[in-house]
């Protein structure tokens, strides 16, 4: 029997590349999923207009305009129950979800972040990987918890960090990547192979203690 598309939602502050690229994978029917709603913090971000040009429902949640944290999450839970997404996938959204909220989406919330996760968590991950001296870099696919870029990892790319890198260079390469572990780890989600039980989440049916690596060496960039 086949199983119906995974519903996701997805939260985004700016441009929203990944969000493209797992709307792409839904369209084209490599992903047995259906992006119902776009929701954004910031009414400017790029990404809404482009996920309307997809035929994508997409709407701002002003942060701004909220009375706070608490007044932005009731009017974000408010949209979400209109879709009720299987999973609530956070790319590129830069606002802090309160522990209840995370709480109450417990083992529903995935978030990508652009490092070799717990290595630089927070932002500017690019630069203070170059400052550091790090051979490699990558992006992290997480569950979200209340521990901020602390949940459980999923899957994670490694890329190669050369000595000519720059910023620019090396944050270019890893969004390439991302473009490809989201999506398949929203795959693995809608083919049920990935599930959230007794609070941790489980690969093919045993317990993901360590996240799956996948190498982006200079020839796959
Ligand atoms: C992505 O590179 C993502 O890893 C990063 O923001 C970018 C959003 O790009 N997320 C974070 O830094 C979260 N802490 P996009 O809007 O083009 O998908």
């Amino acid at each position: 029997m086949s199983r119906a598309p995974l519903q996701v939602a997805v939260l985004i502050s700016g441009r929203g590349t990944n969000m493209s690229a797992i709307a792409r994978e839904c369209r084209d029917g490599r992903l047995n999923a259906r992006i119902g709603i776009v929701l954004s913090d910031r009414p400017g971000a790029a990404g809404l207009a482009t996920a309307r040009t997809l035929g994508i429902e997409a709407h701002a949640i002003p942060w701004q305009g909220a009375a706070g944290r608490e007044e932005f999450e009731r009017s974000l839970d408010a949209a979400l129950a209109r879709v009720r997404p299987d999973i609530i996938v956070l790319a590129g959204f830069m606002r802090i979800l309160s522990p209840q909220f995370v709480a109450s989406h417990a083992g529903r919330i995935l978030n990508i972040h652009p490092s070799l996760l717990p290595k630089y968590s927070g932002l500017h991950t690019h630069r203070r990987a170059l400052e550091a001296g790090e051979r490699e870099h990558g992006a992290s696919v997480h569950f979200v918890t209340a521990e901020l870029d602390g949940g459980p990892l999923v899957l994670q790319s490694r890329v190669p960090v050369s000595v000519e890198d720059t910023e620019e260079s090396l944050s270019a390469r890893v969004q390439k990547t991302e473009h490809i572990i989201y999506p398949r780890v929203i795959g693995w989600l809608a083919e049920g192979r990935l599930t959230w039980r007794q609070d941790r989440p489980w690969l093919d049916g045993r317990p993901l203690i360590e996240p799956v690596v996948e190498d982006f060496g200079a020839d796959r960039n």
